[in-house]
């Protein structure tokens, strides 16, 4: 019978959960308790150097709520030989403070591929935390919320791509890295923002079906002679942006610098000065340094940017990925203090997804 105890989880739930914490003892990670988070003056001065790196984009105020949660899950890395990869649009105080390796998600992937730890917190949503399995079969991958998830990976099924694959006979099928590892499976080839043209071309095939993000695939045909063929999915992020608002902001000031994601549509890649991945950006900004740029991506790039580079004034508007958003310093120390929420992937996609990840990680520059 399952019964609602004193703290409202069934017995049930209480029962599989101290079953799964007896597990992880057993592979080597004993249960521990959460450690205490009061901002004290020794939390404050050993964090103090890490403030000083998002002191201009985390307000003074803020950072005794930070500072507690920074320290325990540095110290926590330790023990547990944990890693944190995570994405441009991680919040600051975890991009900055707590993460080991920062990037797009290219740059995720190939870093995930080196990884020398034990356990792997993936900060960023489920498609990555997937990404980085695939590449570590054999390591612990946890995702501090299980649902962050992704519009762009929702759009296809592996059934659709199936679909396709008779649709169209003898297409080559590049599939956007923000997809599920079942999809990957169905794919020949992996790509991302940062590489999607390079992938398509090495095919060598006069027509590509490139899935399932319709304004990358746009964006792509833009630069190839391949044809490109595509599917309706669309980041519900970038998707918000328009070419008319942006428009407003240039003629308000015609020497601002407008910077892309290709996931935008292509009305705003129109009124962009450089379209690029999210790693591209940013270099983009590091090397130009205008005075005055916006971001036409997720609200914690800028966030990022900023906070290394103090004499660029960031003019937002932006769009919260609520999905990013759902990885929070809170939830990454709870990963790490019960071990989970571990990802796992059928091991019958294992092997094609990891091949069709492994093409894109080993095209040569
Ligand atoms: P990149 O960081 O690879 O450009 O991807 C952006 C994105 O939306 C990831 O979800
Ligand atoms: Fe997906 Fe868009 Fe969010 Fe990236 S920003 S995770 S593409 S919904």
């Amino acid at each position: 019978m399952t019964m609602m105890n004193s703290i409202g989880f069934t017995t049930d739930r209480n029962e599989t959960e101290a079953k799964r914490r007896a597990d992880m003892a057993a592979r080597g990670f004993p249960m521990l308790d959460m450690p205490n988070l009061e901002f004290t003056p020794e939390v404050a001065e050993a964090t103090q150097h890490l403030y000083e790196r998002v002191k201009d984009v985390v307000p003074a105020i803020e950072w005794p709520f930070h500072a507690p949660y920074v320290k325990a899950i540095n110290d926590l890395k330790k023990v547990r030989n944990a890693v944190i990869l995570a994405h441009n649009y991680m919040t600051p105080e975890i991009y900055h403070c707590v993460a080991d390796i920062v990037g797009d998600s290219l740059q995720l992937a190939r870093e995930a591929a080196a990884v020398d730890a034990k356990v792997i917190v993936q900060g960023g949503v489920h498609f990555m935390a997937e990404t980085s399995k695939l590449m570590n079969p054999d390591k612990i991958v946890l995702m501090p919320d299980m649902k962050a998830g992704c519009s762009l990976a929702e759009s296809i099924t592996p059934e659709d791509v199936r679909g396709l694959r008779a649709r169209y006979p003898g297409v080559p099928i590049v599939t956007y890295v923000n997809t599920s590892a079942a999809v990957k499976a169905e794919c020949d080839i992996c790509c991302t923002s940062s590489n999607a043209v390079k992938v398509v071309e090495s095919l060598g095939a006069p027509r590509v079906l490139l899935i399932p993000d319709e304004y990358l695939a746009k964006y792509v045909a833009t630069k190839t002679d391949v044809e490109i063929l595509t599917w309706k999915g669309h980041c519900e992020v970038h998707e918000r942006f328009t070419g008319k608002e942006l428009h407003a902001y240039r003629e308000d000031d015609p020497a601002v610098r407008i910077i892309a994601h290709p996931e935008c549509p292509p009305d705003v890649i129109a009124e962009a000065d450089f379209t690029g991945s999210t790693a591209h950006m940013i270099d983009w900004v590091k090397k130009n340094a205008p005075e005055k740029v916006v971001l036409v991506t997720e609200c914690s790039m800028a966030d990022n940017v900023a906070a290394e580079t103090p004499g660029v004034h960031f003019v937002r508007p932006c769009n919260l990925c609520p999905h990013m958003k759902r990885i929070t310093l809170p939830k990454i120390l709870d990963s790490l203090v019960y071990m989970r929420s571990e990802v796992t992937i059928d091991p019958a996609v294992i092997a094609p997804a990891r091949a069709a990840v492994e093409r894109m990680v080993n095209l040569k520059n």
